[in-house]
Parts: C-alpha cells; structure tokens; sequence
C-alpha cells in the first residue's frame, strides 16, 4: 500500500522547489498559507492599479494639451489593463472576481495608500508619473522574478507600461521646472507633497512588516520594504537634481561610506492612519469605486446572460 506523503513533507518538498528556483503553477501542490499570501496581495495590487485611476483620472478633461490628454488617457487605461490582467492571476489561486470586489468594497482589503492623496492641479500628475509609477517599477521589477508564475507574467508586462508612465510623468516636472516661475514653484509643491507618500508605497519598516518574513522564504518577496525604498531614493533623487527639484528632507545626504544616501524618518502615524483609512481621500475613493461597481452592474448582468444564452 502507498504510504501517505504527509503535509510536513509535501510542504518540504514545496520548499525545496522554492529554494531551487522552481516556478509554482496554478495546478502545482501548494500550503494553503502561500494560496492565501498571494490572494491577500495581488488581489490588493490589483485594487491598487484600479483605484489609482482616480486621482489622474480627474485630470484627463484639464490636461494643458491635446498631447497630454492622449499621453495621460494612454497611462489610465494602462492601469485598467494592469488591474484586470492581475485580477486574472489573482483567479488562478481559487479566488473570483465578485469576491475580490466586495472585499475591497467594504474595506476588508486594502489598496495603496498613495491614492488616498489629492490632486491639486497639473504638477501632480507629473509627481505621479515620475515617483508613483517609479515606486512601482522598483518593487514590479523584484516581483517579475517571484515564485508565483502568473503573478511573475503579470508582472513583466506591466513593467514595460510602467516605464512609460514614469518617463511621461518626469517629462511633464521637467517642463515646469524650466519654465515660469510660477510653474516652477507648482512643480516644487508637488514634490514636497507626493515625496513622503510615495517612500510609505514600500509598506512599514522591515521590523513592523508581519508578512516579510513569510513572503520572503517563499520568494513571493526578493527584498524587503526597506532595501526597496532605499533603492527607490537612490534612483531617484539624481533626478529631482538635474531638473532642480529639491527633495523635501533635511536629513538626505549621500554616504560614501554606504554608498547610499542616509535620509530622515517617515511619518509613522501618517502611514497607518492612511492604511486604516483615515487618509485625504479614502471616503471619496471608496465611493467612486462602490459607484462605478453600482453602475456597471446592467454590463455585468448582460454579459452573463448572453453568456449563457448564447455560450452554454
Ligand atoms: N498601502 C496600503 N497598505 C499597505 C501599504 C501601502 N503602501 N504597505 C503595507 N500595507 C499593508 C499590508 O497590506 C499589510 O496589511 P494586510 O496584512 O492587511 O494586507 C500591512 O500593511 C503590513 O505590511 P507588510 O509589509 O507586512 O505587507 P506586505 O508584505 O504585503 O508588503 C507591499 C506590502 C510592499 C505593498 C506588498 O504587499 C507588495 O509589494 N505588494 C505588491 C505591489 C503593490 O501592491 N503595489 C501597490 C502599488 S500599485 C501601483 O503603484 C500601480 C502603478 O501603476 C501606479
């Protein structure tokens, strides 16, 4: 008679292959804690990518052309696609799509909390661009190579847009940084505004993420919050200097001895009063969401009968 293989040694076996390099598939054997880690954050990633369509969204019909209309139009509906191609992997784990939108509707999960920011006028879709989406190239690039398969996919894919979209968002800074003085200040406020926010993307200190050790061993995560935080400040502060941007923090100096810049201290409390949501934006967003979910309800329910009209 066979013997059983156990849960402790399937589990060793999973390691094992984790360990190596090995991708898991959706069909591969897996502990029902990796199934869960991975629904907890890419279904919030996926959250992440359609609530992040608000803010820019707003500014769609006040871009300054027609050019920054198409560009920004391009990067919204980019989000969109980043959103449902991350929702698709997100079902391969057992979970569905009406189950993710309801968790996220009635804040059982979360969505970053760079999108429970304002903004205020043309500046910040510039801020966005340039620090959101170069946040998000910094960690998407460490999750192309995680162990998970069709998150790694998803995960190539999407980088690509993303380059765009900070290239687009650098380039609108760089403009008002050389033109008037007015636009020059507008850019400033923009920097000293969406600077701090965008260092909370990474997630809390490695000493109070509960999930990094995890995720970690694992290799869903290649590196911690702090080691990707770091690595986005040292990007990106070359380039708030060659445009003339000043970054918003007194303790930023480079450290030859590292050979990484030492930099001050993130607003804690600010951090998870946003995550808790009590940020700017957080009722306003979750309403938009609940709404736009309410109006495309007739879509939906189409969709499903002529499904199973004409599909069955
Ligand atoms: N916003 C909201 N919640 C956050 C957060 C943030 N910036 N950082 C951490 N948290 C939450 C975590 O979700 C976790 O709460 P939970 O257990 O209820 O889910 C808690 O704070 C503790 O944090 P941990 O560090 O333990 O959690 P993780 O190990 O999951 O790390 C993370 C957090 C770094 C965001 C990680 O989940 C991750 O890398 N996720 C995938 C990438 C992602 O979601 N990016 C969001 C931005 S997408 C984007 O920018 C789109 C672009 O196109 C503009």
């Amino acid at each position: 008679m066979e013997a059983t293989i156990t849960e402790a040694q399937l589990e060793k076996e999973f390691q094992q292959k984790i360990d190596s390099g090995i991708v898991i598939e959706p069909k591969d054997w897996m502990p029902e804690r990796y199934r869960k880690q991975l629904i907890r954050m890419m279904s919030q990633h996926a959250h992440s990518e359609v609530v992040g369509m608000l803010p820019e969204g707003n500014w769609i019909t006040r871009a300054p052309s027609l050019d920054r209309k198409a560009i920004l139009l391009a990067k919204v509906q980019d989000e969109a696609g980043h959103g449902l191609y991350i929702y698709s992997a997100t079902e391969t784990l057992g979970i569905d799509r009406a189950e993710m939108m309801e968790q996220l509707h009635t804040g059982k999960a979360k969505y970053s909390s760079i999108f429970n920011y304002p903004t205020q006028n043309w500046a910040d879709i510039g801020a966005i661009g340039w620090l959101v989406d170069g946040a998000a190239i910094i960690n998407q690039t460490a999750l192309a190579k995680c162990s998970y398969g069709p998150y790694s996919r998803a995960m190539i894919r999407i980088c690509k847009e993303e380059n765009f979209h900070n290239k687009q968002g650098y380039q609108i800074l760089a403009y008002l940084m050389r033109g008037t003085k007015e636009q020059q200040e507008m850019a400033q406020d923009a920097m000293n505004r969406w600077w701090w926010p965008s260092l909370m993307m990474f997630g809390p200190s490695d000493a109070n993420s509960p999930n990094s050790a995890e995720l970690m061993r694992w290799k869903v995560k290649l590196h911690s919050n702090d080691d990707l935080r770091q690595r986005f400040i040292d990007r990106t502060v070359p380039q708030a200097e060659a445009i003339g941007l000043t970054i918003p923090d007194d303790k930023l100096r480079w450290n030859p001895d590292t050979r990484h810049y030492d930099w001050g201290e993130i607003n804690w409390d600010e951090f998870y009063a946003v995550i808790s949501g009590n940020g700017p934006c957080n009722h306003e967003r979750m309403s938009a969401r609940v709404g736009a979910h309410e109006k495309g309800r007739w879509v939906r329910e189409a969709a499903a009968a002529y499904a199973q009209k004409h599909l069955n």
